[in-house]
């Protein structure tokens, strides 16, 4: 199938797992907002990487260690690249989003964030963005603020102004929400935050994997993400920070690689990013990362974000057409490759448990974002996620499916 200029059927054949058989039916993933699957030239880097490649990086002098060192190396390069960082060393490996985000509360948010100070988040955060800042605030007595959404999903950034009744030291808000599916308009918040003297983080784990994302253009400050969501191996994250902020950060893990020079009582700090990569890190993963990304570069992100545009608005047609379905969140152009949803008299995991029969994988239950479960007054919601691999046809099936099973069980 080609839409948009895209191959689908050529790339899916990258994909083995999309080949797999569930319970005897085609294998149909709905959820890479969870983790994507990886194609073969990522998994053959991280297996060619252990075959004939393996060596610490950063520590010996043998050839061995110097390529792995190199090829470590370029994939921070081309992070950096792929996000428009003006400098490669704004580019930190971690091993999620989550530890990048805690990584910013503890690293600048204890050295720059008091008693009274404020921290404005909104009400769609995921977990990784709301429970690091809940710690914080406890700890050195802030106080968090959050912008509501509204009853299309989208912030109510007319009121943004009233939250701001104290010292305003961070805005960190969801570029895509993973409930929601909103696209946030984080650079307008960007700038409000800088006008008032704030910090800006973007939690990117849903953007980076399915639109362009240019750091330099959003003028965040911290800028997060996951690697496997985005074709890469699990254990990779990143973390960007403006240059002139992460280089005057405290570290967050002590150890061997972050350091220039260790006496019995006293150390100095390596630069960055290496000052904020203690111990031996995901090293494989961090090149197959690199590749993840090469790989997204030759599709493009345009077409993978117009594609999975085309998908979502399908998607939501047909899902309108079952009787009982409720959508969350605003309509396809403002919002990601992504719909939550729950059916009047239906579970949501019982309807996620029947479509694994059918071979489907949708996810069930509040997807790490509790607090607007319950702002929406449900408990739980099924959520189908895209990527470039999935097919019109796919989308044909999963309504065909829930069609079924609707019809089965009413009396
Ligand atoms: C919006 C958002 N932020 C953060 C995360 C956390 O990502 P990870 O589990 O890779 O740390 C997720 C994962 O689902 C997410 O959707």
């Amino acid at each position: 199938m080609v839409v948009n200029d895209l191959n689908v059927g050529l790339l899916r054949e990258d994909f083995p797992i999309l080949k797999r058989k569930v319970h005897g039916k085609d294998f149909i993933y709905f959820d890479s907002a969870a983790t994507s699957q990886k194609p073969s030239r990522v998994i053959s880097t991280v297996e060619d990487f252990y075959r004939n490649q393996n060596a610490n990086v950063h520590r010996g002098v043998y050839q061995m260690s110097e390529i792995a060192t190199e090829k470590y190396e370029n994939a921070h390069r081309k992070v950096a690249r792929f996000i428009n960082a003006s400098d490669d060393r704004e580019i930190v490996f971690v091993k999620s989003a989550t530890e990048a985000i805690n990584l910013v509360a503890y690293s600048w948010g204890r050295e720059n964030i008091g008693p009274g100070d404020v921290i404005l988040l909104t009400e769609m955060e995921h977990h990784s963005n709301l429970v690091p800042w809940q710690i914080l605030a406890k700890e050195v007595g802030a106080r968090l603020e959050f912008i509501t959404v509204d009853d299309d999903g989208e912030l109510n950034l007319a009121a943004i102004k009233k939250l701001i009744k104290g010292n305003l030291k961070l805005v960190a808000v969801t570029h895509l929400s993973n409930m929601l599916g909103t696209i946030n308009p984080v650079k307008t918040i960007a700038d409000f935050a800088h006008e008032n003297g704030a910090r800006m983080l973007v939690d990117a784990a849903q953007s980076v994997p399915h639109l362009p994302v240019d750091v330099q253009e959003l003028n965040c400050d911290f800028l997060v993400f996951s690697g496997h969501k985005m074709l890469a191996p699990n254990g990779t994250g990143v973390l960007y920070a403006k240059e002139s902020i992460l280089g005057n950060m405290r570290p967050f893990l002590g150890g061997g690689n972050m350091i220039r020079e260790v006496k019995l009582r006293d150390s100095t700090w390596n630069d960055i990013p290496w000052k904020f990569e203690a111990g031996t890190q995901a090293i494989a993963e961090g090149i197959a990362l690199g590749v993840a990304i090469d790989y997204l570069e030759e599709i493009g992100m345009e077409k993978i974000k117009l594609y999975e545009g085309h998908l979502v608005e399908l998607a939501m047609e047909r899902l309108s057409g079952i009787d009982g379905l409720v959508m969350y969140g605003p309509p396809p152009l403002k919002r990601g490759g992504l719909i939550s949803f729950t059916i009047r008299g239906f579970h949501p995991h019982e309807i996620a448990a029947a479509l694994d029969y059918q071979g489907i994988a949708i996810r069930a239950g509040y997807h790490c974002a509790q607090p607007i479960h319950e702002k929406l007054g449900i408990s739980a919601s099924l959520r189908i996620s895209f990527y470039f691999y999935n097919t019109e046809d796919e989308i044909g099936t999963l309504i065909e499916g829930l069609s079924s099973l609707i019809k089965g069980s009413s009396p």
